[in-house]
C-alpha cells in the first residue's frame, strides 16, 4: 500500500523572521520545502505529495518544484490557508480519493530520516488509525503559574511533571485517510497545529513510534544554524564517498 504525504508549507515563519515564508528560506542554496519533500519522497512507501503553498506563491512554488524535483515528480501544489489546519485541509481535499494512507509532514522539518517515515506508514498498515513519531523529553519539565509569583520573578513553580511519560511529537504523522478527514470535519474552523490531537479528541487511539533528532522543526533562528550544520555534515559524508546518515 502506497502512502501520500500532505506538506503544509504556507506559514509565514514569524518566529524565524527574515521576511520570506519559512518553507522558502534556503538551506545550502535550496529552499527548506525542497529538502523536506526530498526527505519524505525518498521513503519507498511514499508515492505522492500535495504541498499547501503560500496562497500568493502557488505558481512560483510549482516552478520551483518542477526545477528542483523534475517536471514528472508526483507533487501537486495547492494554495494554503491562514492557519496550518486550513492548509492541511486544503491539501487533503486535493488528494486522490484512492489514497488509503495519508501522512502530514511539516515543510519546516527538512531532514526527517527515511526509517521514521517508513515506521509511521508501517504502523498505519498494521492497523493503527493514527500514528505519531515522538522522542523522550530530555529537559526537566515544570508546570508554572503567574499567580503569587515571588518578588523579583514573573512566575512560580506549581509542580514538576514526571518526564518519563512525556514525549515530544514530530511529523510525519500518519493516518487512515477517513480518520484524518473525519477529524478535520469535526472542527472545521479550528487552529490546531497537531493533526493527531484532533484525532485524539474524537476518542480514537493514537499510536506512537520512535522519532529522530534529525526530524526537528526549524522554528527559531537557532534552529536554522542547527539545520545548516546538519546539512554540512551530510554533504561531507556524501563527498567522502559514504552515504548520508539519513
Ligand atoms: N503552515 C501552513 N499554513 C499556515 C501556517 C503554517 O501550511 N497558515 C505550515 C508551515 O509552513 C510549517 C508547518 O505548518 O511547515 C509548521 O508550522 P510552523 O512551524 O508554526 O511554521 P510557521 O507558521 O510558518 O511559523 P510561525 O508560527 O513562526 O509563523
Ligand atoms: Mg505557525
Amino acid at each position: 500500500m502506497k502512502a501520500a504525504v500532505l506538506v503544509p508549507a504556507a506559514g509565514l515563519g514569524v518566529r524565524l523572521g527574515g521576511g520570506l515564508p519559512k518553507a522558502l528560506r534556503e538551506l545550502g542554496d535550496v529552499p527548506m520545502l525542497v529538502h523536506a519533500l526530498r526527505s519524505v519522497l525518498a521513503a519507498p512507501s511514499v508515492a505522492a505529495a500535495v504541498v499547501a503553498a503560500p496562497a500568493d506563491g502557488v505558481d512560483a512554488v510549482r516552478e520551483l518544484l518542477a526545477r528542483e524535483l523534475g517536471p514528472r515528480a508526483p507533487v501537486t501544489v495547492v494554495p494554503g490557508g491562514s492557519t496550518r489546519q486550513e492548509s492541511v485541509r486544503r491539501a487533503l481535499d486535493a488528494l486522490d480519493a484512492s489514497c488509503a494512507v495519508v501522512l502530514v509532514h511539516d515543510a519546516a522539518r527538512p531532514f526527517v530520516p527515511v526509517d521514521v517515515v517508513e515506521s509511521v506508514v508501517a504502523a498505519v498498515e498494521a492497523g493503527a488509525d493514527a500514528v505519531v513519531p515522538a522522542l523522550p523529553v530530555v529537559d526537566t519539565v515544570k508546570e508554572v503559574t503567574a499567580d503569587d509569583a515571588p518578588a523579583g520573578a514573573k512566575e512560580r513553580v506549581v509542580r514538576t511533571v514526571d518526564r518519563a511519560t512525556l514525549r515530544a511529537v514530530q511529523t510525519p504523522q500518519g493516518f487512515r485517510r477517513e480518520v484524518l478527514a473525519a477529524a478535520h470535519d469535526a472542527s472545521p474552523e479550528g487552529d490546531t497545529t497537531d493533526d493527531a490531537g484532533m484525532v485524539e479528541r474524537m476518542g480514537v487511539p493514537v499510536a506512537v513510534v520512535p522519532g529522530s533528532e534529525d526530524a526537528f522543526k526549524v522554528t527559531r533562528p537557532f534552529d536554522l544554524l542547527l539545520a545548516e550544520a546538519l546539512l554540512n555534515r551530510r554533504r561531507a559524508e556524501v563527498d567522502s564517498g559514504g552515504v548520508p546518515s539519513n
